[in-house]
C-alpha cells in the first residue's frame, strides 16, 4: 500500500473543491450507512457496469477514502491507484493500492500517474468538481489501456432544477435551463456549503464528445424492490430526484 500527499494549497483550488476538505468524513460516514443510496443503489450498479475487473488496473478520480477502489483489488483487480483532494483515506490501504492526493482537474500534475496507463479509470459522483470537464476527461481518455474504458457517473441534473425551482419558486424549465452557480447545504453536513455549477444532459453529452469519446451504455439505476419496501422514504426521495446516470465511455 502507498499513500502519497501531493495536494496544492485550500487557495489554490476551485471554489467547488474546497468545500471537500472538511466535508469528506461526513460524507463517508453517511455512505456507510445502511440506507444510503451509495450502498442501496450507486455501487452495486457501478460495480455491475465494472464487471469482472480480475487482472485490470483501475484508476478511481476523486475516490473518497479509497474504499472502492480497495474492494477492487481485493477482488482481483490489478496494481490500481485512487487520486482525491481531501486526503481522508483509508488508514491501512491492502496491498496494491495506492492513494495519491491530488486534483482530477490538473491530472498531468499528479506525479504518481506519470506515463501509467490503466484498464479502468472511474468518476464516481466527482466529475462535476472539474474545472474543466474535458480537459479532464481528454487526459483520463490518454491514460486508458487498449481496450479499457471510463466509467463515469453523474447526478441526474434534474434533481437540482427540482429542489431550485421549490426554493425560488420558480418552473422545473427556468432553473433546468439557468446556467448560474447555486450552492447548498447537503444533508451529509448541512454546515458545510457546496457550490456548483448548472448542467444540462446536452452539457454533459457535449463534454463526452469533445473529449472524443462515445457512449456504450447508459444506465440510470433505481432501488431494488427488497428495498423498495424496506426504506420507503429513500423511494420517495428517488420518486422525486430520480438518481444518477452511469455513462461507460469508450475512445472512438
Ligand atoms: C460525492 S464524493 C464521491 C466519492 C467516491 N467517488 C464515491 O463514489 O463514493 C466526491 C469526491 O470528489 C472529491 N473531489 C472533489 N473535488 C476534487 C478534485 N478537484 N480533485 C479530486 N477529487 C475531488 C471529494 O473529495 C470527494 O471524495
Amino acid at each position: 500500500m502507498t499513500i502519497s500527499d501531493d495536494a496544492q494549497t485550500p487557495d489554490e483550488l476551485a471554489e467547488s473543491s474546497r468545500p471537500w476538505l472538511d466535508l469528506a468524513p461526513d460524507y463517508e460516514r453517511a455512505r456507510t450507512k445502511e440506507d444510503s443510496l451509495d450502498r442501496l443503489v450507486e455501487w452495486p450498479a457501478q460495480r455491475g457496469v465494472l464487471g469482472d475487473v480480475t487482472g485490470r488496473s483501475v484508476l478511481d478520480l476523486g475516490c473518497g477514502n479509497g474504499g472502492k477502489v480497495a474492494e477492487l483489488v481485493q477482488e482481483g483487480a490489478a496494481a490500481s491507484v485512487g487520486v482525491d483532494i481531501s486526503g481522508n483515506f483509508l488508514s491501512t490501504p491492502p496491498p496494491g493500492v495506492e492513494l495519491i492526493r491530488g486534483d482530477l482537474s490538473d491530472l498531468d500534475a499528479v506525479p504518481g500517474l506519470a506515463g501509467r496507463t490503466f484498464d479502468r479509470i472511474l468518476f464516481l459522483q466527482s466529475f462535476g468538481y472539474a474545472q474543466d470537464p474535458v480537459r479532464t476527461l481528454k487526459a483520463a481518455r490518454a491514460m486508458l489501456a487498449d481496450d479499457g474504458f471510463i466509467l463515469l457517473t453523474r447526478t441526474n441534473p434534474i434533481r437540482f432544477a427540482v429542489e431550485r425551482s421549490e426554493q425560488n419558486g420558480t418552473s422545473l424549465g427556468e432553473e433546468y435551463f439557468s446556467t448560474a452557480e447555486f450552492s447548498y447545504a447537503h444533508s451529509w453536513n448541512e454546515n458545510i456549503t457546496l457550490t456548483k455549477r448548472a448542467y444540462t444532459m446536452s452539457d454533459l453529452l457535449n463534454d463526452f464528445s469533445a473529449a472524443g469519446l462515445w457512449i456504450e451504455s447508459a444506465l440510470e439505476p433505481q432501488l431494488p424492490e427488497d428495498a423498495r419496501r424496506r426504506y420507503p422514504h429513500k423511494q420517495e426521495w428517488m420518486n422525486k430526484h430520480l438518481g444518477i446516470f452511469i455513462f461507460k465511455l469508450r475512445p472512438r
